[in-house]
């Protein structure tokens, strides 16, 4: 059978479908009723405020309706249908008793404008969950404010700010960020203000503890580190380079986008972190939502508690209550209290986890890295650059640079084919110090059968690549959509994804 999947035609968008007065359900005596109960309320409506034309709606069937939202979800990936190691990004499955409890009645019918006293459960949610991740982080207090993880670091960095203007070391104007970061950790600390210096990475893939010596200065306001790095390597030296930063009063910052590869095993805190961020959406299985909304909460030590956001959540004698008096808090930095609903996923999946099962999860994602690392780093073409025999953490980042040399297939080709074996890309040319990189997280979801087949899916593209690589460089193949255009894709001036109604309906914006 064909799947729509590999019948490549395009679907129309809604409001080109359906014809005039075509309708999913008619309830006739009751659309009399509405009318003749609207007409009486619409009276009191002056006549130039009234609507003179009908709502430019898509007038469809129910059949026509369920066919259109249907084909357009095949027409997508999702972690629900297969594979999707997306490095750094940690795409594990989300399971569906999170979904139940977040689409309980108790959750979803609650309005955060609703008075304190009738959302203690709520409140009682979210503070037993930055306990919870405080415990997990080894932090003082946590603000589950943060919509995602660069906005916790943006809030992070605020915080760097706030705290050495109080301490008044007015010259501290430079956050050191390493080379394998995550862009974001660079433009959070230039959106507080920051100059951004950029500390190398040494031959052992952690950061240069030389370099960051002659970086370090009275002027530098603190240190963004990933721990494990991007490239899946434990930080060894991250108590000299705590010490390092704290001898010149600066703050330490960690960007938790990897806490699945140490969770329940180390804390932040211990390695000598101030400041914490959590994606939940990777660590703590709740959807991603394209950069928000999703959260990505913030913990801190004690000395920097008084600069978290407003409201604080507190209990008082077993009631919950939401504090704004902190004069030296960075402000308000999303609507209402964060992202609830997620936040309600995160606080189900710890407790159906457990601690023993948060740390078995751990083990699980770091053993299954370490075991695709070491098929796929000896399939040809594909190395495992930065000592292939250590051992990696959660993730790990293969470079195509030999295949590319040797066959021309880039890492950017390998990606698409692996699309028409139904597996997701992984992260693709991240981070920026390899050649040619594929950055690979399977996570902890992922069965040893799955891997096996990755594994020989990669083998398949390899032996493709040097004996057919036009079948590589012409991928993707099976995807409703073939290879894009990517600088017409990418041009800012081009991109228009928005519908522009018109009366008849015969012109629009794609
Ligand atoms: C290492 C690292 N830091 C920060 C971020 C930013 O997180 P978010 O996508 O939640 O904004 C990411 C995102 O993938 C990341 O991988």
């Amino acid at each position: 059978m064909t799947s729509y999947r590999q019948a490549k035609w395009f679907e129309p968008v809604i409001f080109e479908m359906g014809a005039k007065q075509r309708r999913g359900y008619t309830f006739t005596q009751l659309d009399k009723e509405i009318k003749d109960s609207l007409g009486s309320q619409l009276k009191c409506i002056p006549n130039k405020l009234r609507r003179n034309y009908l709502p430019d709606l898509p007038e469809l069937s129910e059949v026509e309706i369920v066919r259109h939202y249907t084909k357009l979800s095949q027409m997508a990936f999702g972690v629900d249908l297969g594979s999707y190691p997306l490095g750094s990004c940690t795409m594990k499955y989300n399971p569906k008793l999170n979904e139940a409890v977040a689409s309980s009645d108790n959750v979803r019918w609650i309005h955060p404008y609703q008075d304190e006293s009738t959302v203690q459960g709520a409140l009682e949610i979210m503070y037993k969950l930055s306990r919870q991740l405080a415990e997990i982080t080894g932090m003082y207090a946590v603000s589950l404010q943060p919509a995602a993880g660069s906005h916790g670091e943006f809030a992070g960095s605020l915080i760097i700010r706030a705290c050495h203007r109080f301490r008044r070391n007015s010259n501290k104007d430079e956050m050191l960020v390493p080379d394998s970061a995550h862009g974001t950790n660079p433009a959070s600390a230039a959106m507080a203000g920051f100059k951004v210096i950029v500390v190398p990475s040494g031959a052992d893939g952690c950061i240069n503890v030389d370099a960051l010596k002659n970086a370090v200065s009275a002027k530098t306001a603190g240190l963004m580190l990933t721990n494990p790095n991007t490239l899946g390597i434990f930080e060894k030296n991250i108590l000299e380079i705590s010490d390092l930063i704290h001898e010149v009063d600066a703050i330490l910052y960690y960007d938790g986008a990897n806490l699945n590869g140490i969770l329940g095993k180390a804390k932040p805190r211990d390695m000598g972190f101030d400041i914490v961020h959590i994606n939940i959406h990777k660590t703590f299985s709740t959807p991603h939502g394209g950069g928000g909304p999703g959260a990505g909460p913030i913990g801190v030590t004690k000395e920097l508690e008084p600069f978290l956001p407003i409201p604080r959540i507190l209990c008082e004698e077993g009631a919950y209550r939401l504090d704004y008096n902190r004069p030296n808090s960075i402000g308000k930095l999303r609507s209402f209290y964060g992202s609830f609903d997620i936040l309600v996923r995160a606080y189900s999946y710890i407790l159906m986890m457990g601690a023993k099962g948060l740390e078995t999860s751990t083990e699980i994602a770091v053993l299954n890295a370490n075991y695709l690392a070491t098929k796929i780093s000896v399939i040809r073409g594909f190395e495992l650059p930065y000592d292939a025999n250590k051992l990696r953490k959660h993730e790990f980042v293969v470079s195509c640079s030999k295949l590319k040399k040797e066959t021309g297939i880039t890492a950017k080709q390998v990606a698409k084919r692996l699309m028409d074996y139904g597996i997701h890309p992984p992260t693709i040319y991240f981070p920026l110090i390899i050649d040619e990189a594929l950055m690979i997280e399977p996570t902890e979801t992922e069965s040893l059968e799955e891997l096996d087949r990755l594994v020989t899916i990669f083998a398949q593209i390899s032996t493709e690549s040097y004996e057919n690589p036009k079948t590589v460089r012409d991928a993707p193949h099976n995807t409703s959509i073939r290879q894009l255009d990517e600088a017409k894709a990418a041009h800012p001036r081009m991109l228009r994804l928005s519908w522009k109604m018109h009366k008849n309906r015969s012109k629009h914006d794609s």
